[in-house]
């Protein structure tokens, strides 16, 4: 599959790395049936461009190329108080000289915290133009394009990026990242049984499975769902994943099937921390010394942890985590994390 003919920025030198965790693994094996569990690696998406970088990083290199080509001068964007998406969109837009706007959707009522650390005390340091929280609900594309008029009253112009980056053209970004890891795994000599992501709104696990299907990557990718279970979730990915399969010209129908999506693991809310989230970032960061994040990765790596305590995976299997960073919101859950209180911070 040809991407050049995509205009693209590169926000990161070369390919992130995929790295064995021998005492995660160990710790992991010591709570499955039998003692024995999978080979958890990890691919370093946490290490991408950007202030620190995520998996929105892969996904702003072409839609921020794509706002450049539309001669935009402001990137508006929206996501929830602690959005590591709004975050890496305005780095981004830094590095490029535009100025960044959000609308911040207080998905957990009473969240919203002008003093809040974590992400939003990054959104005030990299110098955000304008934040406007809404309540839970809002029709977030319409209060996009209220700014963007507003910009244009001006004699602005400003470039509107959906929520989480997840359209067809932003699923591109993990199009690419698919092809760096069939390279990664071909010059390795290294291969994977099974592929975990997070899957939100949905154009990391989608546009991963358009890049797998298209490269004819035949490892199954299971998304666990960071603020849906699978009835919610599946048709927002084979969505994404079709779309960005649309968008490359491949005649490709997604097969329902590609489609794996896990539940059970973000409740209570999005964004609201349980204590198997506590258990997998304080068990990743005591064995390995990495940094997963209390809204995503965090739940993510619960995800795995369960799938192989419930004999998901075949013992020696080898099992790819793909971090896709937001280890700033840490530091605004550091109570909780540490076992303190509730230190909701949402
Ligand atoms: C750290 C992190 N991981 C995973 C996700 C979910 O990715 P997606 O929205 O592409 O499904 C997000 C989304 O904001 C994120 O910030």
């Amino acid at each position: 599959m040809d991407l050049s003919r995509f205009p693209r920025r590169r926000y990161t030198e070369g390919a992130t790395p995929i790295e064995p965790l021998p005492r995660f693994s160990a710790a992991l094996a010591a709570t499955c049936p039998g003692g024995r569990g999978p080979e958890v690696w990890i691919k370093r998406d946490d290490l991408l461009g950007l202030s620190p970088g995520g998996n929105k990083t892969r996904k702003l290199e072409f839609l921020v190329a794509d706002a450049l080509a539309q001669g935009a001068d402001a990137l508006v964007t929206c996501g929830a108080p602690q959005s590591n998406h709004c975050r890496i969109t305005l780095a981004a837009a830094v590095k490029e000289g535009l100025r960044c706007r959000f609308v911040i959707e207080e998905r957990v009522p009473g969240s919203f915290d002008e003093g809040a650390g974590g992400n939003h005390f990054l959104f005030r340091l990299l110098g955000v133009e304008s934040l406007r929280v809404v309540p839970a609900g809002t029709d977030m594309a319409a209060a996009m394009r209220a700014e963007a008029d507003a910009l244009a009253a001006e004699g602005r112009r400003a470039y509107v990026i959906p929520g989480g980056g997840s359209n067809a053209l932003g699923g591109l970004g993990y199009v690419a990242c698919a092809q760096e890891l069939q390279q990664q795994m071909f010059e390795h000599g290294t291969g994977f049984e099974h592929v975990v992501v997070g899957s939100g709104s949905s154009g990391t696990h989608g546009g991963l499975l358009a890049g797998f299907l298209g490269n004819r990557i035949a490892i199954p990718i299971i998304g666990i769902g960071v603020s849906r279970d699978p009835a919610q979730q599946a048709p927002l990915v084979h969505a994404e994943a079709q779309a960005v399969c649309d968008l490359l010209g491949l005649d490709l129908a997604v097969p329902a099937a590609a489609v794996r999506c896990v539940g059970g693991y973000w409740q209570p809310k999005y964004s609201v921390p349980n204590a198997r989230m506590v258990e997998a970032v304080q068990m990743l960061a005591r064995t390995e010394a990495i940094l997963l994040d209390p809204v995503y990765t965090g739940k993510v790596m619960a995800g795995l942890i369960g799938l192989a305590r419930d004999g998901a995976f075949a013992p020696g299997e080898r099992v790819l985590f793909l971090h896709t960073g937001g280890a700033p919101s840490l530091f605004a859950y550091d109570s909780v994390l540490l076992g303190r209180g509730t230190g909701l911070a949402p």
